[in-house]
């Protein structure tokens, strides 16, 4: 019966950005459960999959379940209050979802795991997910952190994320060039489907782009300069990059020049 569930950041998906708390929290779960994403599924399961198996002893048993992951509409053409109340409607059908596999898990199987890609804290509705569970079902739960896109971009173009005594805004390509203001202080830009930057170019040439596709993995990618400058390029790199892929993860840090 189910005593425990441990939500742990694992980073982008190399092994070595495991913590030593995330080690020893992979140590300890009996069933991790993955969401199965349909056409995607099978890399995101084998990329935890792979993880698992270099961080825990072989002799330590545990299994995997994917659980199937509820449909969910289209959100490019919902208003900013359609999109909020389908995901919500969305998040609710997975919590059923957990419950259920929850409810059928054997008698020894006390520790449930979610890996959570990057860090739990950042864009990840995990905890929230868990938190509903919990209204549900007596059980203890904890976060363990992980590296998370912003800190591996920041890393990589090795720049801190911030001005000295300057804000840091973390947003979403959907709310940037709506929300876009120099005063913000440097801006992180996750979830951008569609480099929404480009709109930004005309009014602020001069922004500096720091760009970074696929981070933590071989086939990382990495673009620097002036909006106005170096748009077209990253666009053109992104493109490639998704048309080898099928698919592309990519995450931004705007900053005023100077
Ligand atoms: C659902 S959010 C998850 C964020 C994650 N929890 C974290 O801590 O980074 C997905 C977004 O994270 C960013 N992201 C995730 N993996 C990435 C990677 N390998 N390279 C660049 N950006 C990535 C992208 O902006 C992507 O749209």
């Amino acid at each position: 019966m189910i005593k425990q569930i441990r939500i742990i950041g694992i980073g982008m998906g190399d092994p070595r950005h495991l913590t030593g708390e995330a080690v020893e929290a992979l140590r300890t779960v009996d069933v991790f459960l993955v969401a199965d994403k349909g056409k995607r599924s099978a890399d995101l399961v084998a990329a935890r999959q792979a993880i698992c198996a270099a961080a825990i002893p072989t002799e330590r048993s545990y299994r995997f379940v994917e659980v199937t992951d509820p449909q969910r509409g289209p959100d490019a053409e919902r208003s900013p209050a359609a999109y909020g109340q389908g995901v919500r409607d969305w998040h609710a059908a997975r919590v059923d979802a957990y419950a259920d596999v929850i409810a059928g898990l054997a008698p020894h199987e006390e520790t449930v795991g979610f890996l959570v890609w990057g860090d739990p804290a950042f864009y990840d509705s995990t905890i929230r997910i868990v938190d509903a569970l919990r209204d549900r079902i007596d059980v203890d739960h904890d976060v363990v952190p992980g590296i998370s896109a912003p800190q591996l971009l920041a890393a990589r173009h090795r720049v801190p994320l911030n001005r000295i005594g300057a804000s840091i805004h973390v947003t979403t390509g959907r709310r940037l060039v709506e929300e876009y203001d120099p005063s913000l202080g440097d801006v992180v830009v996750m979830l951008d489907g569609h480099l929404a930057c480009r709109g930004l170019a005309d009014r602020y040439p001069e922004v500096e782009l720091l760009w970074g596709a696929y981070l933590g993995s071989p086939d990382e990618l990495l673009v620097r300069g002036p909006l106005a400058t170096v748009i077209d390029e990253v666009a053109r790199v992104r493109a490639a990059a998704r048309e080898q892929h099928g698919w592309v993860m990519d995450t931004y840090l705007l900053r005023q020049p100077g």
